[in-house]
Protein backbone atom coordinates (compact mmCIF):
# COMPACT_ATOMS: atom_id res chain seq x y z
CA UNK A 1 0.00 0.00 0.00
CA UNK A 2 1.63 3.29 -1.15
CA UNK A 3 0.92 6.80 -0.58
CA UNK A 4 -0.25 7.60 -4.35
CA UNK A 5 -2.41 4.49 -3.92
CA UNK A 6 -3.81 6.09 -0.63
CA UNK A 7 -4.31 9.75 -2.57
CA UNK A 8 -5.71 8.30 -5.31
CA UNK A 9 -8.74 6.69 -2.93
CA UNK A 10 -8.87 9.78 -1.43
CA UNK A 11 -9.92 11.60 -5.06
CA UNK A 12 -12.58 8.82 -5.82
CA UNK A 13 -14.12 9.20 -2.48
CA UNK A 14 -14.11 13.34 -2.10
CA UNK A 15 -14.11 14.02 -5.29
CA UNK A 16 -10.37 16.26 -5.62
CA UNK A 17 -7.21 15.14 -4.61
CA UNK A 18 -6.07 15.57 -0.98
CA UNK A 19 -3.61 18.54 0.00
CA UNK A 20 -1.24 15.97 1.47
CA UNK A 21 -0.36 12.56 2.25
CA UNK A 22 1.15 11.46 5.95
CA UNK A 23 1.69 8.14 7.47
CA UNK A 24 2.34 7.18 11.18
CA UNK A 25 3.62 3.81 12.94
CA UNK A 26 2.81 1.22 14.92
CA UNK A 27 5.70 0.34 17.80
CA UNK A 28 7.35 -2.39 19.93
CA UNK A 29 8.44 -1.71 23.00
CA UNK A 30 11.63 -3.44 23.80
CA UNK A 31 11.45 -2.85 27.74
CA UNK A 32 9.59 -0.58 30.28
CA UNK A 33 6.37 -1.76 30.33
CA UNK A 34 3.55 -0.48 32.30
CA UNK A 35 6.18 2.70 33.66
CA UNK A 36 4.92 5.24 31.52
CA UNK A 37 2.20 6.24 33.71
CA UNK A 38 4.36 6.29 37.01
CA UNK A 39 6.66 8.90 35.07
CA UNK A 40 9.30 6.30 34.46
CA UNK A 41 11.25 4.75 31.46
CA UNK A 42 10.77 3.11 28.13
CA UNK A 43 12.22 2.28 25.15
CA UNK A 44 9.78 1.80 22.21
CA UNK A 45 10.90 1.58 18.32
CA UNK A 46 8.97 2.14 15.74
CA UNK A 47 7.39 -0.64 13.39
CA UNK A 48 7.46 -0.28 9.40
CA UNK A 49 3.64 -0.86 9.67
CA UNK A 50 1.97 2.30 9.81
CA UNK A 51 -0.99 4.10 8.97
CA UNK A 52 -1.17 6.46 6.16
CA UNK A 53 -4.04 8.93 5.75
CA UNK A 54 -4.97 11.53 2.97
CA UNK A 55 -6.09 14.70 4.47
CA UNK A 56 -7.63 18.08 2.91
CA UNK A 57 -9.03 20.88 4.75
CA UNK A 58 -12.59 21.95 4.86
CA UNK A 59 -13.80 25.67 6.38
CA UNK A 60 -17.42 24.10 7.45
CA UNK A 61 -17.52 22.83 10.73
CA UNK A 62 -17.33 18.96 9.27
CA UNK A 63 -15.16 16.39 9.52
CA UNK A 64 -15.51 13.38 6.87
CA UNK A 65 -13.94 10.14 7.57
CA UNK A 66 -13.58 6.88 5.64
CA UNK A 67 -10.59 3.89 6.46
CA UNK A 68 -10.00 1.36 3.48
CA UNK A 69 -10.13 -0.87 6.21
CA UNK A 70 -13.09 -1.24 8.12
CA UNK A 71 -16.74 -1.55 6.14
CA UNK A 72 -18.78 1.32 5.60
CA UNK A 73 -18.96 4.39 4.41
CA UNK A 74 -17.65 8.05 5.27
CA UNK A 75 -18.49 8.77 8.61
CA UNK A 76 -19.90 13.02 8.89
CA UNK A 77 -19.20 14.14 12.56
CA UNK A 78 -19.80 18.07 13.00
CA UNK A 79 -17.13 19.74 14.79
CA UNK A 80 -19.55 21.42 17.26
CA UNK A 81 -20.85 18.34 18.20
CA UNK A 82 -17.68 16.30 19.27
CA UNK A 83 -17.49 15.22 22.78
CA UNK A 84 -15.87 12.90 25.27
CA UNK A 85 -16.95 9.38 24.99
CA UNK A 86 -20.01 9.65 22.96
CA UNK A 87 -18.55 7.38 20.29
CA UNK A 88 -17.44 4.09 20.96
CA UNK A 89 -16.35 3.22 17.52
CA UNK A 90 -13.04 3.85 15.09
CA UNK A 91 -13.89 7.37 14.27
CA UNK A 92 -13.35 8.33 18.08
CA UNK A 93 -9.30 8.20 17.93
CA UNK A 94 -9.45 10.68 14.91
CA UNK A 95 -12.56 12.88 15.86
CA UNK A 96 -11.10 12.67 19.24
CA UNK A 97 -7.20 14.22 18.05
CA UNK A 98 -9.74 16.86 16.34
CA UNK A 99 -11.61 17.46 19.69
CA UNK A 100 -8.51 17.81 21.49
CA UNK A 101 -6.58 20.32 18.98
CA UNK A 102 -9.80 22.21 19.15
CA UNK A 103 -9.86 22.62 22.92
CA UNK A 104 -6.13 23.32 23.21
CA UNK A 105 -7.17 26.35 21.11
CA UNK A 106 -6.23 25.47 17.99
CA UNK A 107 -8.56 26.71 15.18
CA UNK A 108 -9.34 23.58 13.28
CA UNK A 109 -12.53 24.33 10.84
CA UNK A 110 -12.84 20.40 9.30
CA UNK A 111 -11.32 18.00 7.25
CA UNK A 112 -11.54 15.09 4.91
CA UNK A 113 -9.76 11.85 5.83
CA UNK A 114 -9.08 9.05 4.11
CA UNK A 115 -7.33 6.15 5.63
CA UNK A 116 -5.02 3.12 5.14
CA UNK A 117 -3.17 0.95 8.02
CA UNK A 118 -0.98 -2.53 7.98
CA UNK A 119 -0.92 -1.75 11.55
CA UNK A 120 -2.34 -4.65 13.23
CA UNK A 121 -5.38 -4.11 15.64
CA UNK A 122 -5.86 -5.00 19.02
CA UNK A 123 -1.91 -6.53 18.97
CA UNK A 124 -0.51 -4.38 21.35
CA UNK A 125 1.72 -2.50 18.53
CA UNK A 126 -0.25 0.75 18.52
CA UNK A 127 -2.48 1.00 16.02
CA UNK A 128 -4.56 3.70 17.81
CA UNK A 129 -1.26 5.57 18.39
CA UNK A 130 -0.45 5.60 14.85
CA UNK A 131 -4.12 6.47 13.85
CA UNK A 132 -4.15 9.26 16.31
CA UNK A 133 -0.50 10.53 15.50
CA UNK A 134 -1.12 10.55 11.60
CA UNK A 135 -4.39 12.81 12.12
CA UNK A 136 -2.16 15.42 14.40
CA UNK A 137 0.32 15.83 12.07
CA UNK A 138 -1.70 16.16 8.99
CA UNK A 139 -3.49 19.19 11.15
CA UNK A 140 -0.86 20.17 12.27
CA UNK A 141 1.11 20.96 8.56
CA UNK A 142 -2.32 21.87 7.16
CA UNK A 143 -3.75 24.08 9.34
CA UNK A 144 0.39 25.36 10.27
CA UNK A 145 -0.04 24.97 14.14
CA UNK A 146 4.06 24.71 14.39
CA UNK A 147 3.40 21.68 17.03
CA UNK A 148 6.39 20.03 18.47
CA UNK A 149 6.05 16.17 18.22
CA UNK A 150 6.07 15.81 22.10
CA UNK A 151 3.16 18.54 22.10
CA UNK A 152 1.35 16.91 19.46
CA UNK A 153 1.84 13.13 21.58
CA UNK A 154 0.26 15.07 24.17
CA UNK A 155 -2.58 16.04 22.65
CA UNK A 156 -3.32 12.47 21.14
CA UNK A 157 -2.85 10.84 24.44
CA UNK A 158 -5.35 13.42 26.00
CA UNK A 159 -7.50 12.15 22.72
CA UNK A 160 -7.17 8.79 24.15
CA UNK A 161 -7.54 9.86 27.76
CA UNK A 162 -10.62 11.94 27.77
CA UNK A 163 -12.43 11.40 24.68
CA UNK A 164 -12.06 7.67 23.78
CA UNK A 165 -11.84 6.99 27.43
CA UNK A 166 -8.34 4.57 27.47
CA UNK A 167 -6.21 5.96 30.71
CA UNK A 168 -3.64 5.30 29.01
CA UNK A 169 -0.13 6.96 29.22
CA UNK A 170 2.29 8.60 26.49
CA UNK A 171 4.64 5.67 25.33
CA UNK A 172 2.70 4.91 22.62
CA UNK A 173 1.94 8.34 20.73
CA UNK A 174 5.79 9.44 21.91
CA UNK A 175 6.92 6.58 19.92
CA UNK A 176 4.50 6.84 16.77
CA UNK A 177 5.54 10.67 16.87
CA UNK A 178 9.42 10.88 17.95
CA UNK A 179 10.85 7.26 16.97
CA UNK A 180 13.97 7.36 13.85
CA UNK A 181 15.10 4.91 11.97
CA UNK A 182 17.41 2.21 12.47
CA UNK A 183 17.11 3.29 16.90
CA UNK A 184 14.88 2.76 19.74
CA UNK A 185 13.60 5.73 21.84
CA UNK A 186 15.21 6.03 25.37
CA UNK A 187 12.11 8.19 26.71
CA UNK A 188 11.49 9.68 30.33
CA UNK A 189 7.90 9.84 30.61
CA UNK A 190 8.24 12.28 33.52
CA UNK A 191 9.42 15.30 31.31
CA UNK A 192 9.39 13.71 27.86
CA UNK A 193 12.79 14.11 27.28
CA UNK A 194 14.43 11.37 25.07
CA UNK A 195 17.16 9.91 23.66
CA UNK A 196 17.59 8.19 20.20
CA UNK A 197 19.96 4.87 21.18
CA UNK A 198 21.46 3.01 17.91
CA UNK A 199 18.91 -0.51 17.52
CA UNK A 200 20.78 -2.43 14.37
CA UNK A 201 20.22 -6.29 15.52
CA UNK A 202 20.72 -6.90 11.83
CA UNK A 203 24.41 -5.45 12.04
CA UNK A 204 24.92 -7.89 15.05
CA UNK A 205 23.54 -11.00 13.65
CA UNK A 206 20.70 -10.87 15.20
CA UNK A 207 17.01 -10.67 15.07
CA UNK A 208 14.12 -9.26 16.86
CA UNK A 209 10.78 -11.58 16.33
CA UNK A 210 7.42 -10.28 16.77
CA UNK A 211 4.60 -13.09 17.86
CA UNK A 212 1.41 -11.65 17.53
CA UNK A 213 -0.84 -14.09 19.73
CA UNK A 214 -3.78 -12.92 18.17
CA UNK A 215 -5.33 -12.47 21.25
CA UNK A 216 -7.10 -9.13 21.26
CA UNK A 217 -6.80 -7.12 24.00
CA UNK A 218 -8.57 -3.69 24.74
CA UNK A 219 -7.04 -0.74 27.45
CA UNK A 220 -10.81 0.60 28.05
CA UNK A 221 -11.74 -2.27 29.49
CA UNK A 222 -11.02 -2.41 33.56
CA UNK A 223 -7.72 -4.39 33.92
CA UNK A 224 -5.21 -1.79 32.71
CA UNK A 225 -7.10 0.89 34.66
CA UNK A 226 -6.95 -1.28 38.02
CA UNK A 227 -3.46 -1.35 37.80
CA UNK A 228 -2.70 1.99 36.55
CA UNK A 229 -5.03 2.87 40.26
CA UNK A 230 -3.26 0.25 42.03
CA UNK A 231 0.37 2.19 41.24
CA UNK A 232 -1.49 5.64 42.33
CA UNK A 233 -2.34 4.07 45.72
CA UNK A 234 1.71 2.62 45.91
CA UNK A 235 2.66 6.18 45.05
CA UNK A 236 0.58 7.87 47.77
CA UNK A 237 1.33 5.36 50.04
CA UNK A 238 4.74 5.95 50.17
CA UNK A 239 4.16 9.39 50.00
CA UNK A 240 5.93 10.09 46.43
CA UNK A 241 4.54 11.65 42.99
CA UNK A 242 4.86 8.80 41.57
CA UNK A 243 6.59 5.49 41.55
CA UNK A 244 9.25 6.56 39.70
CA UNK A 245 10.43 8.47 42.73
CA UNK A 246 11.45 4.91 44.28
CA UNK A 247 14.98 4.45 43.81
CA UNK A 248 16.02 0.98 42.89
CA UNK A 249 18.48 0.74 45.57
CA UNK A 250 15.59 1.71 48.05
CA UNK A 251 13.07 -0.54 47.04
CA UNK A 252 13.68 -3.45 49.89
CA UNK A 253 12.80 -0.69 51.87
CA UNK A 254 9.39 1.01 50.16
CA UNK A 255 8.34 -2.82 50.02
CA UNK A 256 8.91 -2.85 53.88
CA UNK A 257 6.59 -0.16 54.47
CA UNK A 258 3.89 -0.92 52.27
CA UNK A 259 3.72 -4.03 54.69
CA UNK A 260 1.03 -6.64 54.06
CA UNK A 261 -0.74 -5.00 51.00
CA UNK A 262 0.43 -7.63 49.20
CA UNK A 263 -0.81 -6.39 45.60
CA UNK A 264 0.52 -3.20 45.87
CA UNK A 265 3.82 -4.52 46.70
CA UNK A 266 3.78 -6.49 43.44
CA UNK A 267 3.18 -3.47 41.44
CA UNK A 268 5.36 -1.30 43.14
CA UNK A 269 8.29 -4.36 42.25
CA UNK A 270 7.13 -4.56 38.62
CA UNK A 271 7.88 -0.93 38.34
CA UNK A 272 10.74 0.18 40.16
CA UNK A 273 12.47 -2.91 39.11
CA UNK A 274 11.35 -2.55 35.39
CA UNK A 275 12.20 0.97 35.41
CA UNK A 276 16.10 -0.69 36.36
CA UNK A 277 15.93 -2.59 33.87
CA UNK A 278 14.99 -0.10 30.87
CA UNK A 279 18.68 1.86 32.35
CA UNK A 280 20.67 -1.91 32.37
CA UNK A 281 19.36 -2.00 28.71
CA UNK A 282 20.67 1.12 27.72
CA UNK A 283 24.04 0.64 28.91
CA UNK A 284 24.39 -2.89 27.37
CA UNK A 285 23.31 -1.47 24.21
CA UNK A 286 25.12 1.82 24.15
CA UNK A 287 28.46 -0.52 25.86
CA UNK A 288 27.48 -2.43 22.41
CA UNK A 289 26.74 -5.83 23.95
CA UNK A 290 23.14 -6.66 22.40
CA UNK A 291 22.85 -10.38 23.18
CA UNK A 292 23.22 -9.53 27.06
CA UNK A 293 19.68 -7.49 26.78
CA UNK A 294 17.98 -11.18 26.33
CA UNK A 295 18.18 -12.09 29.94
CA UNK A 296 17.05 -8.02 31.20
CA UNK A 297 14.59 -8.70 28.55
CA UNK A 298 12.92 -12.41 30.08
CA UNK A 299 13.27 -11.20 33.52
CA UNK A 300 10.67 -8.35 32.71
CA UNK A 301 8.47 -11.33 31.50
CA UNK A 302 8.63 -13.38 34.80
CA UNK A 303 7.54 -9.82 36.47
CA UNK A 304 4.86 -8.88 34.28
CA UNK A 305 3.53 -12.39 34.84
CA UNK A 306 3.93 -12.66 38.27
CA UNK A 307 3.84 -9.71 39.89
CA UNK A 308 2.00 -7.00 37.79
CA UNK A 309 -0.17 -10.49 36.34
CA UNK A 310 -0.77 -9.25 32.82
CA UNK A 311 0.28 -12.40 30.92
CA UNK A 312 -1.76 -14.79 29.27
CA UNK A 313 -1.39 -18.55 28.24
CA UNK A 314 -0.28 -17.51 25.25
CA UNK A 315 1.70 -15.39 25.91
CA UNK A 316 3.77 -17.21 28.38
CA UNK A 317 3.58 -19.95 25.99
CA UNK A 318 5.55 -17.72 23.31
CA UNK A 319 8.47 -16.88 25.73
CA UNK A 320 8.77 -20.60 27.46
CA UNK A 321 9.16 -22.21 23.89
CA UNK A 322 11.40 -19.58 22.50
CA UNK A 323 13.53 -20.23 25.69
CA UNK A 324 13.29 -23.32 25.37
CA UNK A 325 14.52 -23.56 22.09
CA UNK A 326 17.46 -21.02 22.59
CA UNK A 327 16.28 -17.76 22.34
CA UNK A 328 18.40 -14.94 23.77
CA UNK A 329 15.64 -13.52 25.42
CA UNK A 330 11.44 -13.03 25.19
CA UNK A 331 8.75 -11.36 26.60
CA UNK A 332 5.37 -9.59 26.33
CA UNK A 333 5.49 -6.19 24.89
CA UNK A 334 2.46 -3.59 24.95
CA UNK A 335 -0.34 -3.39 27.78
CA UNK A 336 -0.84 -7.16 28.00
CA UNK A 337 -3.70 -9.52 28.55
CA UNK A 338 -3.02 -10.30 24.51
CA UNK A 339 -1.55 -8.98 21.94
CA UNK A 340 2.18 -9.75 21.10
CA UNK A 341 5.98 -10.91 22.42
CA UNK A 342 9.36 -10.29 21.18
CA UNK A 343 11.75 -12.76 21.08
CA UNK A 344 15.71 -12.25 20.46
CA UNK A 345 17.68 -14.35 18.77
CA UNK A 346 20.31 -15.00 16.47
CA UNK A 347 19.56 -14.99 12.69
CA UNK A 348 20.62 -17.69 11.83
CA UNK A 349 18.41 -19.14 14.16
CA UNK A 350 15.10 -17.55 13.28
CA UNK A 351 13.29 -20.39 11.25
CA UNK A 352 14.05 -22.91 14.06
CA UNK A 353 12.54 -20.35 16.88
CA UNK A 354 9.24 -19.28 14.14
CA UNK A 355 8.58 -23.26 13.91
CA UNK A 356 9.33 -23.89 17.73
CA UNK A 357 6.94 -21.56 18.87
CA UNK A 358 3.96 -22.97 15.96
CA UNK A 359 4.01 -25.77 16.72
CA UNK A 360 3.40 -25.26 20.53
CA UNK A 361 0.72 -23.14 19.40
CA UNK A 362 -0.39 -25.70 16.95
CA UNK A 363 -0.15 -28.21 19.89
CA UNK A 364 -1.79 -26.71 22.48
CA UNK A 365 -4.84 -25.59 20.41
CA UNK A 366 -4.17 -22.14 20.34
CA UNK A 367 -5.23 -19.29 17.10
CA UNK A 368 -1.65 -19.91 14.99
CA UNK A 369 0.29 -16.90 15.58
CA UNK A 370 1.33 -14.28 12.87
CA UNK A 371 5.03 -14.21 13.37
CA UNK A 372 7.43 -11.06 11.83
CA UNK A 373 10.81 -9.45 12.05
CA UNK A 374 11.11 -5.98 14.00
CA UNK A 375 12.55 -3.66 12.20
CA UNK A 376 13.67 -0.16 14.01
CA UNK A 377 11.72 2.24 11.44
CA UNK A 378 10.95 5.77 10.98
CA UNK A 379 8.25 7.71 12.74
CA UNK A 380 5.59 10.05 11.38
CA UNK A 381 6.27 12.28 8.82
CA UNK A 382 5.24 13.96 5.78
CA UNK A 383 4.99 11.71 2.68
CA UNK A 384 3.48 13.79 -0.40
C1 LIG B 1 -0.35 0.44 26.46
C2 LIG B 1 -0.49 1.93 26.79
C3 LIG B 1 0.87 2.55 27.10
C4 LIG B 1 1.63 1.74 28.14
C5 LIG B 1 1.63 0.26 27.78
C6 LIG B 1 2.24 -0.58 28.85
O1 LIG B 1 0.35 0.28 25.28
O2 LIG B 1 -1.08 2.61 25.71
O3 LIG B 1 0.69 3.88 27.51
O4 LIG B 1 1.12 1.96 29.41
O5 LIG B 1 0.32 -0.22 27.53
O6 LIG B 1 3.58 -0.33 28.95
Amino acid sequence: MGAEQVAERFAELYGAPPQGVWAAPGRVNLIGEHTDYNDGFVMPFALPHKTIAAVSRRDDGILRLHSADIEGGVAELRLDALAPQSDDSWTAYPAGVVWALREAGHGITGADVHLASTVPTGAGLSSSAALEVVIALALTDLYDLGLQRWKLARLCQRAENVYVGAPTGIMDQTASACCEDGHALFLDTRDLSQRQIPFDLAAEGLRLLVVDTQVKHAHSGGEYGKRRAGCEKGAALLGVDALRDVPYAGLDEALARLGDEEEIVRLVRHVVTENHRVERVVDLLESGDPRAIGPVLTEGHASLRDDFRISCPELDLVVDTALAAGALGARMTGGGFGGSAIVLTEAAEVDTRTKAIEEAFAKAGFTAPRIFEAVPSAGARRLL
